[in-house]
Order: C-alpha cells, then sequence, then structure tokens
C-alpha cells in the first residue's frame, strides 16, 4: 500500500537560509525543539532555525511607517482572534461588520494581518510591502529586545497580548502536536511541560517575552500597549475602546449608540469566526489548516489537563519570574 505524504512545509525546511544564517546557526545553543527537530537560542529566545531567518531579514530589511500598527503576541495568546479585532476596528470605515462581504467572512485573520517573520520576511528575504495601504497591520511573536530598529525610530504603535502560561502550554502543546510530522509522533504533556518550564518553547522563555513587553508599556505606554486574553474575555468592549483611543481612532459617541463595539466583538467572537466555512475548510499557503488555530478559546482549560504538581511548579516559577514587576496572571 502506498502512504501518500503530506509536503514538508517551509517552517520545517532548513534549505533556503542564507549563508549569514547558516554561519549564525552554527554559532548559537541548541535545544530540542517542539515541532522542527531543533531550536536554537538568538537574543535570548528560542527558534525554529526557518523563523530566525525570517527574524534576520526582518531586523535587516522592515521599515516601519508612523502609521504602522504591529500586533506582538505569544503564541497561542489569542493572535488570531486579536488579528480580526484590530483589522476590524482599523478599517472598520471601508467596512462595517454586518457586511455580508466583510472581509472577515472570506479570509482567514492571518491573511488579512500577515506575520512579518513568520510569513512575509519567511517566505522573501525582502519582500515588497508596496501593496500594503497605510494604516498597515502586521502582526509579530518577537521578543522586544529582536524589533527592528525602524519599529523603535518610527512613531508606529505596538499591541501586546499575552495569556495565563497554564492555558499558553496547554494550547501550544495541542498545536504543535497537530503540526508535527506523522512520522515524529506526539509529544506528551510532561515532555511539553519540562521544556516550558526550562524556557524552551516557541519564542521562549514565556516570562522573558511576556517581561520585554511589559517593562516597555511602563516606560512608554503612548507606544506599547499591554493586554492579557483573560482580560479582553472578560470585558471585550472595555478593551476594544481602549484600544481605539491607543490607536488613536476612537469610537464617536454615535458609534457607541450604534452598537458598533459589540457588534465587532460579536463578528470576532470564537463561536462566529471558528463556524465560518473559510476557518473550518481553509488552508494557509504554507499547508495547515485554518482550523487549527480554533480549539476551545476559553480561560482555564489547563484544570482538564495540567496535575496538581504541575500547577504548583508552574505557578511558583511565574511568581519567582514576576516578582517585583507588578504583574501576575
Ligand atoms: P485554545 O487552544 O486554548 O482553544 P493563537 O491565535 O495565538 O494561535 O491562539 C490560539 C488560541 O486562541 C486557541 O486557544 C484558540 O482556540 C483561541 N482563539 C482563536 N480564536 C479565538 C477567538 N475569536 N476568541 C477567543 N479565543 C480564540
Amino acid at each position: 500500500m502506498q502512504i501518500s505524504k503530506a509536503p514538508v512545509p517551509k517552517y520545517l525546511k532548513d534549505d533556503e537560509l542564507t549563508q549569514e544564517c547558516k554561519d549564525l546557526l552554527s554559532s548559537l545553543p541548541t535545544e530540542m525543539g517542539w515541532v522542527a527537530s531543533t531550536f536554537y537560542k538568538y537574543q535570548g529566545f528560542w527558534h525554529p532555525c526557518r523563523h530566525l531567518q525570517g527574524i534576520l531579514s526582518c531586523q535587516k530589511h522592515f521599515e516601519a511607517q508612523d502609521k504602522d500598527t504591529l500586533l506582538v503576541t505569544t503564541p497561542k495568546s489569542g493572535t488570531t482572534w486579536l488579528k480580526a479585532l484590530l483589522f476590524t476596528l482599523i478599517n472598520r470605515t471601508h467596512f462595517h461588520h454586518s457586511a455580508h462581504n466583510h472581509p472577515l467572512q472570506s479570509n482567514s485573520p492571518h491573511v488579512l494581518v500577515p506575520f512579518l517573520e513568520v510569513k512575509l520576511f519567511l517566505e522573501h528575504e525582502n519582500p515588497d510591502l508596496s501593496s500594503f495601504k497605510s494604516p498597515r497591520l502586521f502582526s509579530t511573536h518577537m521578543p522586544y529586545v529582536s524589533l527592528p530598529k525602524s519599529i523603535h525610530d518610527s512613531k508606529c504603535k505596538l499591541v501586546y497580548l499575552c495569556r495565563d502560561p497554564k492555558d499558553t502550554l496547554v494550547s501550544l502543546w495541542f498545536f504543535t502536536n497537530k503540526l508535527r510530522l506523522q512520522e515524529m509522533g506526539s509529544r506528551s504533556l510532561e515532555e511539553a511541560f519540562e521544556l516550558f518550564c526550562g524556557g524552551v518553547s516557541m519564542y521562549g522563555p514565556f516570562w522573558d517575552h511576556v517581561l520585554g513587553y511589559w517593562e516597555e508599556s511602563l516606560k512608554n505606554p503612548d507606544k506599547v500597549f499591554f493586554l492579557k486574553y483573560e482580560d479582553m474575555k472578560d470585558e471585550p468592549v472595555v478593551h476594544l475602546r481602549k484600544l481605539a483611543e491607543f490607536l488613536g481612532c476612537p469610537f464617536s459617541s454615535e458609534e457607541e449608540k450604534d452598537e458598533v463595539l459589540e457588534g465587532i466583538v460579536e463578528l470576532c467572537s470564537f463561536d462566529n469566526l471558528s463556524n465560518l466555512k473559510v476557518n473550518k475548510v481553509g488552508k494557509l499557503p504554507s499547508g495547515e489548516d485554518y482550523s487549527v488555530f480554533f480549539r476551545k478559546g476559553e480561560v482555564g482549560d489547563w484544570k482538564n489537563h495540567l496535575t496538581s504538581e504541575m500547577v504548583e511548579r508552574l505557578d511558583r516559577i511565574c511568581k519567582e519570574k514576576f516578582e517585583g514587576s507588578g504583574l501576575s496572571f
């Protein structure tokens, strides 16, 4: 019997790397990867080689513009959701949230708001971004220390989203097991937990990623808006209003009266997005189903997966790491 093999997705391939990236890789510490076999530690954070190539290209070539908005997230913190919300918010004068032909009805949020290093700068070393109309909206998982210089030099704004580390871990474990090639088998939760606690996860250590943006948001609140998944879940309208103010496009009293905020929240809700045909059957150009970005969309699913020992240990680590920062989960 012939077993049909899916082509290896681009993010797992280590060919097509630039010589600069290959030279760098040979000098970096390595660890076991979550999807690709190896992680490399660059500027204090762990990455598979393809993402690292994307980061290097982005650092070299990305030219931020003053009106850009960059959504920065820790993986599995609700990036897909915030992409949908930010796209709808920023483009609301062009596309009414209730229009039957709203772009979200037929496009994945990942198409409407592309990743820099995981998509645009992964596919091309220096992509032509001239087709993106201002105000541009991009996303990234890059840690603060790795952001391209032009982001600091310009007046562009950063919206940062993170999530309770226990839910982040569980979500990441499910997600990466779906992405692993069949011959790699699944990774156990115990193994994933050990790696996560040791800081070895996509764009980890988790706490360093979060603290980098948390501290910057305190120093520079006009530049960095810091948001937690749990808070957004709890009071989506309140946080959407704050986001609009931060981005310089506040809702008018007319819009408030017309319940535009509630409409946007509803359009971008887990139930609505996950049930759209495009998100049920569509695929990213790299081959993954869009549906992998929708699982449960709940706060506290860790209670169904982590043992009490795991919870105690992860809580202890987080308490130590976030001690004195003013941040807790
Ligand atoms: P779970 O695995 O806990 O369900 P990311 O988009 O950063 O990859 O994060 C994915 C997580 O966000 C998944 O969490 C997914 O179900 C959840 N998610 C996706 N869309 C959402 C939405 N519209 N509202 C709330 N959560 C959403």
